[in-house]
């Protein structure tokens, strides 16, 4: 069986020829079925737009990425800044997915119903967006994002705008979600601590234009829980990233700071 995703000496460039940007790349990547991979790197490197690729939203400028989908809808997408729709509640939010997939009514009810309760927010499907908390928020996204049930989940930074509490304890509920299911998940953040509490690989991007310099296996057996973080193991691996990642952060500041 090949790799779930595979991206070969994949570029991207923005604007046009005065302006214009290289974003990413080269860059080639495989990522089996069933793995959790965690991508980090400087802003500004090119992760959000590795993962618009993956979800088909934009193209790449040269080289290509390949899914073996199953599915006509193989991929969803949790943002950062929880783009859900104030207009509606949150089972409605939830069923958006479902409903542009076509899947009827009732059932589309009972699947957001289940992943909603699935998030701890059965109580709230009644409620608009504005009543609930950031962390909430956050979970419905999410809730809604695993409600299509896809290949592929694609998560941009989803907890970069919780507080330290809220954001471990989705991070755990994280862990258990994808334990049950096992889906393919590629999860960008800029918290080593994050990447490698739930990755199976933690890729390091270099700076801008983004290409991938380390690609580190995370030795650390699953079922996994938090405390997994009070292992030395777990410092050490955490120590050797940043050594990559902060010389990758450092050219990145020298040159915007050239600007
Ligand atoms: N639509 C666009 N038009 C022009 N330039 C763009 C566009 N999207 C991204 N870029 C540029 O491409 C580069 C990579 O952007 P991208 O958003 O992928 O970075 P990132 O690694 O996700 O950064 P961050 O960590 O800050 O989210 C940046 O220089 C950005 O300004
Ligand atoms: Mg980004």
């Amino acid at each position: 069986m090949g790799p779930k995703i595979r991206a070969s000496a994949v570029e991207r460039y923005f604007g046009t020829q005065s302006d214009r940007v290289h974003a990413l790349g080269p860059l080639d990547l495989e990522i089996e079925q069933g793995e959790f991979v965690c991508i980090v790197g400087p802003s500004g490197c090119g992760k959000s737009t590795f993962l618009r690729m993956v979800a088909g939203l934009i193209n790449p400028s040269a080289g290509t990425v390949e899914i073996d989908a199953k599915t006509d809808q193989p991929t969803a997408m949790v943002f950062q800044d929880y783009s859900i729709y104030p207009w509606k509640k949150v089972l409605d939010n939830v069923r958006f997915g479902l409903d542009l997939a076509g899947v009827p009514k009732k059932e589309g009810n009972e699947r957001a119903r289940s992943y909603l309760a699935k998030l701890g927010l059965a109580d709230r499907e009644k409620s608009y967006p504005a009543t609930l908390s950031g962390g909430m928020k956050q979970r419905v996204a999410i809730a809604r994002a695993l409600a299509v049930e896809p290949e592929i989940l694609l998560m941009d930074e989803p907890f970069a705008a919780l507080d330290a509490q809220m954001r471990q304890i989705l991070q755990e509920e994280l862990l258990a979600l994808w334990q049950a299911d096992q889906r393919t998940v590629l999860f960008i953040t800029h918290s080593l601590d994050e990447a490698i509490l739930l990755g199976d690989r933690v890729l390091v991007m270099s700076s801008r234009p983004g290409r991938i310099i380390a690609s580190k296996k995370v030795p650390f057996p699953r079922p996994r829980r938090g405390d997994v973080r009070n292992t030395a193991e777990f410092a050490a691996l955490q120590g050797e990233l940043w050594d990559l990642l902060r010389h990758e952060v450092e050219a990145h500041l020298a040159d915007i700071g050239s600007k």
